[in-house]
């Protein structure tokens, strides 16, 4: 439809209060780094190298990759505000979302911005936004070089790849202020710490493993951070499950820290990451491998002592950024309301963990973390949504399962077909007309007949005696069943059973 027969004005915005407003949304040191270093990274660069430079009369912060670089097309439409738009489907590495963050980014710190890139055997472009030429000329006017002598050797060329971007902050008004003081200088190193100690944490995934890349802060190479504490033994992981929002996958791992008494000093020190152990229990949501929150209850619970031992991950993707409200910064995320009662559920599970280890009851839970592979994949369900309903779908790794089809003389496809059928007719699936939002109510016991607990009870009777022919401690049979349906309603009888009540 065509709004051209319409009576119409365009109108322009007004360049300098576009720009001036942009930079108050609010991304701190660190965001704004962390979104120049995913465009580094959706550029395949294995090395980016960042440079805080003080020095009375031109402080600067620089930010070189050996990316892929752009070509001089490229690269003015990267300086574009809104350079591509946020509802274009992205690459699955790529890391952007609004076309916006390296302007908005770089303009909450400085007031000049320059981008110096090459391609392999291209040519070397600049372009260059300063905010007093937008604001003396009310227009959108970008240099094609850089603006003075001392931005052009702070540039530099790359340092020794072929290909590559450079990124220049300049008049860093929001960093430090206007403070050429020792004062000043003392503040610009703490930050450049802290900085640095959340980037281990951002990037980590990034920093370790096959196709690792590496990240310099003046020279230096910063190391990753861990928030599982994967390497100590002592960790347990609880659940490791995958399920889908729409057609989009989604991994929610959980984590229960060890308690302070099977840990070195070190290690515990280690653990408290950039804001310390109380702040950082919670969810920690990943899109595309990179950070976005470190540690949130998602406002389902509130952070306290004893649950700072649990920390979870959740995997999204790019395509689930709309679902999940992925904001400019890349700072906040909230998920979708169908999957909020499988979230809170696992919430709660980790939290009672974390706060029966942090007491010391129920000392160890799971057992050691090279012990925990049976563990791995031993939900029963995997819930689907789709539509806005959800549906579950039997778990085809699970152990039992896994481990009766060791069993030569089982007929697979017996097996299979019976499995489907017991899918289809499950009730779960048959009420799946349910609206999803519907809370699961995790500690109240649902009032049932004298049928159904019959029922249950023979249920637990046959798992608790199949558990246990599988090797698993009593704690980890009350995990599993208080985690699965329809059980997970009934923990007392969960209790009784495995305390041999009803035998
Ligand atoms: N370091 C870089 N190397 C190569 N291309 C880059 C780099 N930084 C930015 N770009 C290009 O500029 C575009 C705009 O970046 P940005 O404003 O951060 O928005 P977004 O990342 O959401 O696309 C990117 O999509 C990319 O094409
Ligand atoms: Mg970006």
């Amino acid at each position: 439809m065509s709004y051209f027969g319409y009576d119409h004005e365009n109108v322009e915005p007004e360049a300098s209060s576009v720009v001036e407003s942009l930079r108050s949304i609010g991304y701190s040191l660190e965001t704004a780094i962390s979104d120049i270093i995913d465009n580094s990274i959706a550029a395949d660069a294995s090395k980016i190298k960042l440079t805080f430079h003080w020095n009375e009369k031109n402080n600067y912060i620089k930010i070189e990759d050996n990316g892929r670089g752009m070509d001089e097309g490229e690269l003015t439409q990267a300086m574009k505000f809104g350079s591509k738009s946020p509802l274009e489907t992205r690459d699955p590495k790529d890391l952007g979302r609004f076309g916006m963050g390296l302007k908005t980014a770089a303009f909450s710190q400085a007031r000049r911005l320059t981008v110096k890139t090459k391609r392999k055997n291209g040519n070397y472009y600049v372009r260059c936004w300063d905010l007093d030429i937008i604001n003396e000329t009310g227009k959108w006017t970008l240099l094609k070089k850089a603006y003075n002598e001392i931005s052009l050797s702070s540039l530099g060329n790359l340092s020794e790849e072929t290909h590559g971007t450079i990124v220049l902050l300049e008049n860093l008004d929001r960093v430090v202020g206007d403070h050429y003081t020792p004062k000043g200088y003392n503040a610009f190193l703490s930050k450049v710490n802290a900085l640095e100690k959340h980037l281990s944490m951002v990037f980590h995934r990034f920093l370790k493993g096959k196709n690792s890349i590496a990240i310099l802060i003046n020279g230096r190479q910063i190391e990753p951070w861990d928030p599982y504490l994967l390497d100590v033994d002592a960790t347990q992981e609880l659940i490791d499950e995958p399920f889908m929002d729409g057609n989009q996958k989604i991994k929610i791992s959980a984590f229960v820290l060890p308690h302070h008494s099977k840990i070195t000093k070190h290690q515990y020190d280690y653990g408290e990451g950039p804001k310390g152990w109380n702040a950082q229990q919670g969810f920690y949501i990943y899109r595309n491998k990179r950070l976005l929150v470190a540690g949130t209850w998602l406002n389902l619970f509130r952070k306290e002592e004893p649950y700072k031992l649990a920390r979870i991950i959740i995997d999204i993707t790019s395509e689930s950024d709309f679902n999940w409200q992925i904001d400019i910064k890349k700072s906040t995320a909230r998920p979708p309301q169908e999957l909020l009662p499988e979230i809170k559920r696992i919430g709660l599970l980790t939290r009672n963990a974390s706060y029966r280890t942090f007491y010391h009851r129920g000392t160890k839970v799971i057992g050691e973390r090279n012990n925990q592979m049976k563990y791995k994949n031993a939900h029963l369900w995997e819930q689907i949504y789709k539509h806005g309903k959800s549906f579950y779908k039997i778990n085809k790794s699970h152990p039992m399962l896994l481990k009766l089809l060791e069993d030569l003389s089982i007929d697979e496809r017996l097996l299979n077909s019976y499995l489907s059928l017991i899918e289809e007719n499950a009730p779960v699936n048959l009420i799946a007309y349910k609206p999803t939002t519907e809370s699961t109510n995790e500690n109240t016991t649902s009032e049932i007949t004298k049928d159904q607990k019959n029922n249950l009870l023979n249920g637990l009777k046959d798992l608790i005696y199949a558990m246990r022919l599988l090797n698993y401690t009593d704690d980890q049979i009350l995990y599993q069943l208080n985690n699965i349906e329809p059980y997970k309603h009934h923990p007392e009888l969960v209790s009784l059973s495995l305390e041999g009540y009803y035998e």
